[in-house]
């Protein structure tokens, strides 16, 4: 080997081993960034985010194992960290879980979180986080698990989300100050298990293109204020086994089918607070559902024989407001 080849090779070494250096004092800085957002640790639980102990093996950071000293997951969930959410979490590429929920972080959400393409899960759930939900978070495309409730989000849902998400199954929003429509673009998101959007300002109609979500098995958007009617293409999604529109302004008549084609895995049925009409679906006594609530309607015409017998199969609160017939069971109400 001549100098020049020896040399040349000298410089591929060592920049290679400088590159791996590098990415490895980027995630620990961005690590220490992320610290610094946070102002109250009552359980001490960053203590050992200190110079003793090597970085990944900091408390709630795991690293890859194939890629040495780049951070993959971070689990702080449950601890009372308060603070803000730094946006030198962005910095750490390799990232594909964050959960913080259960804390008192009081930031917005950083835009920044865009820039982390191999994101699968998001959990900030339960925290005091105020702002926008950033639209950037429609660039982490690998996202599986959005869950944003019970913070003081406000704005509206991005439309852009339902663009490129095509893998997640979580898009969890309940609880929240969001305000404008569910965008249609939502209906995009083929893999959607669940849609949690309760108790928000939410308004305008549920459209019908949210019928196109065929894996769908929890439909969450009570205590919002939708008006129209439920599509009748969501009635036709027969994974369907939890659905909760209470406390809005809705209306129309539930179909005759209603079920026999949902709730084969008896879960839960929650239109309480609207204005529906017309008869209650005798198919329903098939459904063997685990709660129901039909009450504050306008529902008429005979009661099912499901809810006589007995009474209390579930928990039923179908009499209130509504101009039933029979009124056998009205006693045993529950709520
Ligand atoms: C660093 O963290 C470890 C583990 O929590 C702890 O035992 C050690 O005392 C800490 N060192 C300093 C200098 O704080
Ligand atoms: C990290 O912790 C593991 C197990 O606790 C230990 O075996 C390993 O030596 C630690 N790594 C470093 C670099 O300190
Ligand atoms: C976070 O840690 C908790 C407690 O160890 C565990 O129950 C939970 O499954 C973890 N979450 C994630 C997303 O890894
Ligand atoms: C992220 O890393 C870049 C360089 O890699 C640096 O300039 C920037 O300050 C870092 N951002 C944060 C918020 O730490
Ligand atoms: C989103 O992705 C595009 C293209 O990959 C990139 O140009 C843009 O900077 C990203 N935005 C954010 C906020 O990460
Ligand atoms: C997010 O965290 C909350 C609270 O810890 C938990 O109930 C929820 O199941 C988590 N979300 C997902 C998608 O795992
Ligand atoms: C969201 O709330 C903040 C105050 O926390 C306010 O300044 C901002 O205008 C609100 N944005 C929207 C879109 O409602
Ligand atoms: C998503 O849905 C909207 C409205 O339903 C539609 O106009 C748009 O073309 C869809 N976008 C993609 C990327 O599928
Ligand atoms: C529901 O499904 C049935 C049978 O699969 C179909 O005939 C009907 O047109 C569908 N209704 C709607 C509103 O999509
Ligand atoms: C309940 O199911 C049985 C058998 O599947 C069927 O014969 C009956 O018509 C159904 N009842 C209603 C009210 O849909």
């Amino acid at each position: 080997m001549g100098f020049s080849q020896l040399l040349f090779f000298y410089l591929v070494l060592c920049s290679m081993a400088t590159t791996l250096l590098a990415h490895e004092t980027d995630d620990r800085l961005a690590l220490l960034g992320f610290k610094n957002g946070v102002t109250s640790d009552p359980s001490g639980a960053l203590d050992s985010w200190n110079d003793t102990v090597y970085f990944c093996n900091w408390t709630g950071i795991t690293c890859s194992h194939k890629h040495k000293g780049r951070v993959t997951a971070i689990n702080l969930s449950m601890l009372g960290l308060g603070g803000f959410i730094s946006p030198s979490i962005a910095n750490l590429s390799f990232l594909n879980s964050i959960e913080l929920s259960l804390n008192k972080f009081s930031s917005e959400i950083p835009q920044e979180i865009g820039h982390l393409q191999w994101l699968r899960y998001l959990n900030l759930s339960f925290n005091a986080l105020h702002g926008i939900i950033p639209v950037s978070l429609a660039n982490c495309s690998q996202l599986r698990f959005l869950h944003l409730s019970s913070n003081q989000l406000n704005g509206s849902i991005p439309v852009a989300l339902g663009g490129t998400l095509d893998k997640l199954k979580v898009l969890a929003l309940s609880k929240n100050s969001l305000t404008g429509v569910i965008p249609s673009s939502i209906g995009n998101l083929s893999s959607l298990v669940q849609l949690s959007l309760m108790s928000n300002n939410l308004q305008g109609i549920i459209s019908e293109e949210l019928g196109r979500l065929s894996n769908l098995v929890r439909f969450q958007v009570g205590d919002n204020s939708l008006h129209g009617t439920i599509p009748s293409v969501l009635f036709n999604i027969s994974s369907i086994d939890f659905i909760s529109v209470a406390v809005n302004q809705l209306h129309g008549r539930l179909p005759s089918t209603l079920g026999t084609k949902l709730f084969k895995n008896s879960q839960c049925f929650y239109i309480g607070g609207n204005m529906f009409s017309g008869t209650v679906p005798a198919s329903l006594s098939n459904a063997s559902l685990l709660e129901i609530d039909i009450s504050l309607n306008q529902f008429s015409g005979t009661v099912p024989p499901i809810f006589l017998e007995g009474c209390m199969a579930f928990i039923i609160s179908i009499y209130k407001n509504n101009q039933f017939k029979s009124q056998r069971c009205q006693g045993l109400e529950l709520h």
